[in-house]
């Protein structure tokens, strides 16, 4: 059997990173039609895999929580635990129920829940399909799974529209290249794939699915001066932590050995690498010019949602 793919979420720098990065995930208007897409009824039974702080327990629960029952699974007992704290905050009206288990092998029996749902658990997991096939099997005939999950790759070779100047098309280009090695690198290494959304309809068919169909986020990233809502100043400030955190990797990051072993894995050579780590210092001043234009009120960014929803219903 293969091992879980390692599990780093239950370090405080995560959680936070878990929170913060669902402040505006998905807008509630969105998220009624995707509860009423999805099927959701109240009084009904639904898992939550890889639920993290039950996050999407908090988003669904007004669609089925009256009688009805959330059951949070976490292969992190820390994260499971403190959900089930958390949830004393919204879990109103019906049951909860935490446990830690493994996607691989989820704790509960045949037919047991009528919905399943997960959110950027599959891009984490070294085989997928072996996790959606446990879905399938805790499912009832005739219950839905709701697989909410980003393509990062799309999200890389995304060209945003910043207040910073654009980069000259070959070093653009020779970006590109390195997200897309990356992302072999990290399926190679068994880290799962950055871009497992647009893989999740066939994961769902090969495990007997039907009824497949997909939707797209409609939350984007936009901040424009002079950031009206709250919303808009979360994304400019939000654009320079991932920026601190991704544009400018250095040799001294804590993570460059991971993305090291990454680049290679995913077949990069050495040249390339190091004309990477070249590129990442020689752009290292963007990262304090946003930092300027933040304090000067003049940033500006545009990043559209590369996250999805992808739902499959089970045959009766
Ligand atoms: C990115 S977090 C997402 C948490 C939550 N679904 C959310 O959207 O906030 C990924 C979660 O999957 C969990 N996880 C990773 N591998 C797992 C596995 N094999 N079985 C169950 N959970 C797993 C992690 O502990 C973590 O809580």
């Amino acid at each position: 059997m293969r091992k879980p793919a390692k599990n780093k979420w239950s370090k405080g720098e995560y959680k936070r990173a878990i929170i913060d990065q669902r402040k505006y995930l998905w807008e509630p208007e969105y998220v009624a039609l995707l509860a009423k897409w999805a099927g959701f009824k109240q009084g009904q039974t639904v898992v939550d895999v890889g639920c993290g702080l039950g996050y999407l327990g908090t988003l669904y629960w007004p669609f089925f929580g009256r009688g009805g029952k959330y059951c949070g699974v976490d292969v992190s007992t820390k994260l499971a635990t403190q959900a089930k704290k958390l949830s004393l905050h919204w879990a109103k009206g019906g049951k909860t129920e935490f446990k830690t288990g493994d996607a691989y092998k989820l704790p509960y029996p045949d037919n047991y829940a009528d919905v399943v749902m997960c959110q950027t658990l599959l891009i984490h997991l070294s085989d997928a399909q072996k996790a959606i096939n446990e879905m399938f099997r805790i499912l009832k005939p005739g219950g839905v799974v709701l697989c909410k999950e980003p393509d990062n790759l799309s999200m890389s070779l995304q060209h945003t529209i910043t207040s910073l100047p654009e980069l000259p098309l070959e070093d653009e280009l020779f970006f590109q290249k390195v997200a897309f090695i990356s992302n072999k690198g990290n399926a190679a290494l068994g880290l799962g794939y950055y871009n497992a959304a647009p893989r999740v309809p066939l994961w769902l068919k090969e495990a007997g699915f039907k009824k497949i169909d997909a939707r797209i986020n409609s939350y984007l990233m936009l901040g424009i001066p002079p950031y009206e809502t709250e919303k808009q100043k979360y994304a400019i400030e939000y654009r320079q932590k991932l920026q601190k955190l991704y544009d400018t990797p250095n040799e001294k990051r804590k993570d460059n050995y991971e993305f090291k072993k990454i680049f290679f894995a995913g077949g990069g050579n050495r040249s390339d690498y190091v004309k990477y780590m070249k590129l990442k210092r020689k752009y290292k001043p963007r990262n304090d010019l946003y930092k300027q234009q933040v304090k000067d009120g003049t940033a500006y960014w545009f990043c559209s949602s590369q996250f999805f929803a992808i739902k499959g219903s089970k045959p009766k």
